[in-house]
C-alpha cells in the first residue's frame, strides 16, 4: 500500500475545519495590523535560499528539498518564507510603493528535511508577516504584539515571550570575534558542523544541538556584552515599548536563532504549558537589516516572524482549549419514498442558492436512521417529506434542540418561518 510520506500529515475533514477557523482569525488579525497578504511560488531557485538564509544554517545545509528541474535548473520548495517575501519584494519594486513601510502576511506550506517528532515536520504549514522599509522600534513592537495578539485571540494564556537583541553588524563582528577567541582552543571537542561554523559563523555554535552541554557553552560570552551604542539604545526602546504596553517578557542573551540574517531584535514565542513536548518553541522572527542588500535589493531593512499552525494546534491542545466552531447545517430532509427524494433534492437545491445549508440522505436509508443522520450533521431544523406532505404541500419543520414543530408551506418554508422563534 502506499503510505504517506515520512514528517506529512493528512489534515481530514473533522480538523480542516479548525484549520479554516485558525487561518481566518489570522486574516483577522492582519486586518486589524492593516498588513496585506502575499503568495509568492512554492518553489524558488535554490541559490535564494542559499544566499538568503545562510549557507552555515542547518536548513541550507541539511534540510532542503532541492531538485534539477528539466531545463537543468536547481530549484528548492521553500523551507520558510522570508527569503522568498523578499525576493518578491526586491523583483517588484515594492519599495518604489508609495505605500510605506510594506506590511505583508503569507501563509502556506514549507519543507524542511528534518527529523519527525512532536511539533517538528518535513511539511508544515507556516503563517508569517514582514515589514519591509523601515528601522523603527516600533515597527519592532508591533510585530511582536501582533504574534502576541494571535496567540491570546485563542485564549492561550501560557505563553513566555523571549527577546534578545544580537547587534548591529559591527556589534556582530566584535562579538564573533569573540565568540571564536573562546571556542578556538577546545573547537576539537566539538561537533564538525561547530568546527567548520567557528569561521563562517560561530554564532551558530550557540545554537548547536549535539554540543548543547558541551561546558564552554554556558561560559560563552554574551552578546549583550558586545552591543554598540546604538544597538544598545534600539534595544532598550523596543524593552521600554513593550513594558509600557503591558507585554511581559524574558530577555534571553542565547536566543541567536537558527537563520543567518538577523541583526538587532530576534524574539520567539515559546509555550510553558505542562505537556507540550520538547519543542517549545511556537513562533520565531526578528529584524534582519542587511537581507535585503544581500539579495541584491535596496538600502532597506526589515522585521518579522513565522509560525506554524501545528504548533498553534499543539499549544491548544496542551492548554485544553476547544475552538468555537459551528459546523451545523440549517436544514435536513428526511425523505419517504422515491418521488418525496426526487422532490427533496430540487428544494435542497432552492434552499442553497438562497443562502442556506441544507442536506439529506443519499444512501435510502429508513426514517429513523435518517434522523440520526441529522443529529450527527448538526442540523438545525429537520423537515420529514413524505406523500402526504407532498399532496398538501404542508410541512413540518421541527427544531432539532427544543423539538418544537411549526406548520409551513413546502414551496416557501424557509421565508414564512421565523426561524429565531421556532
Ligand atoms: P524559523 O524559526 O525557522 O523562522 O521558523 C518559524 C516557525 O515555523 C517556528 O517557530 C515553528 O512554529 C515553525 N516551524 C519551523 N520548522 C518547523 C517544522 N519542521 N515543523 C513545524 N513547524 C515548524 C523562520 O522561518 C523565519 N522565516 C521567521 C521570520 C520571518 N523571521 C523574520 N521574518
Amino acid at each position: 500500500m502506499i503510505q504517506i510520506p515520512r514528517g506529512t500529515k493528512d489534515i481530514l475533514p473533522v480538523d480542516s475545519i479548525k484549520w479554516q477557523y485558525i487561518e481566518e482569525v489570522l486574516r483577522e488579525t492582519c486586518r486589524n495590523f492593516n498588513y496585506k497578504e502575499i503568495r509568492t511560488p512554492i518553489f524558488e531557485q535554490t541559490e535564494l535560499f542559499v544566499r538568503g538564509v545562510g549557507d552555515t544554517t542547518d536548513i541550507v545545509n541539511k534540510e532542503m528539498y532541492t531538485f534539477t528541474d528539466k531545463g537543468g535548473r536547481s530549484m528548492t520548495l521553500r523551507p520558510e518564507g522570508t527569503a522568498p517575501a523578499v525576493r518578491s519584494y526586491i523583483e517588484n519594486k515594492m519599495h518604489g510603493d508609495p505605500n510605506q513601510p510594506v506590511k505583508i502576511f503569507y501563509q502556506g506550506p514549507m519543507f524542511r528535511y528534518e527529523r519527525q517528532q512532536k511539533g517538528r515536520y518535513r511539511q508544515f504549514e507556516q503563517f508569517g508577516v514582514e515589514v519591509i522599509g523601515v528601522e523603527d522600534p516600533l515597527i519592532d513592537v508591533e510585530v511582536i504584539s501582533l504574534l502576541l495578539d494571535i496567540y491570546k485571540s485563542f485564549g492561550l494564556e501560557k505563553l513566555e515571550l523571549h527577546i534578545n537583541s544580537i547587534g548591529d553588524f559591527e556589534s556582530r563582528e566584535d562579538y564573533q570575534k569573540a565568540l571564536r577567541e573562546h571556542f578556538a582552543p577546545s573547537i576539537g571537542e566539538f561537533c564538525s558542523d561547530c568546527q567548520s561554523r567557528l569561521d563562517r559563523n560561530p554564532m551558530r555554535i550557540l545554537d548547536c544541538k549535539a554540543d548543547a552541554k558541551h561546558p564552554l557553552m554556558t561560559t560563552a560570552p554574551n552578546i549583550q556584552d558586545y552591543l554598540n551604542e546604538s544597538s544598545k539604545a534600539y534595544f532598550e526602546a523596543i524593552k521600554e515599548t513593550l513594558t509600557n504596553m503591558g507585554i511581559d517578557f524574558i530577555v534571553d542573551p542565547n536566543l541567536v536563532r537558527g537563520l543567518d540574517y538577523y541583526t538587532h531584535t530576534a524574539f520567539e514565542l515559546m509555550s510553558s504549558a505542562e505537556g507540550f513536548g520538547s519543542i517549545t518553541t511556537l513562533a520565531g522572527g526578528g529584524r534582519y537589516n542587511g537581507l535585503i542588500e544581500m539579495l541584491d535589493g535596496p538600502n532597506e531593512t526589515g522585521i518579522g516572524f513565522g509560525m506554524s499552525i501545528e504548533r498553534l494546534l499543539l499549544a491548544l491542545e496542551a492548554e485544553s482549549i476547544e475552538l468555537p466552531i459551528d459546523d451545523s447545517i440549517d436544514f435536513y430532509l428526511v425523505t419517504m419514498g422515491e418521488k418525496a427524494r426526487i422532490e427533496a433534492s430540487i428544494i435542497l437545491n432552492r434552499l442553497r442558492t438562497n443562502g442556506f445549508s441544507a442536506d439529506m440522505d443519499y444512501k435510502k436509508r429508513g426514517m429513523k436512521a435518517q434522523i440520526k443522520d441529522a443529529d450527527r450533521k448538526k442540523a438545525r431544523y429537520m423537515i420529514v417529506l413524505g406523500d402526504s406532505e407532498l399532496e398538501s404541500g404542508k410541512i413540518h419543520v421541527r427544531n432539532m434542540d427544543t423539538r418544537k414543530e411549526v406548520e409551513a408551506n413546502l414551496d416557501c418554508f424557509e421565508e414564512e418561518v421565523n426561524f429565531d422563534e421556532a
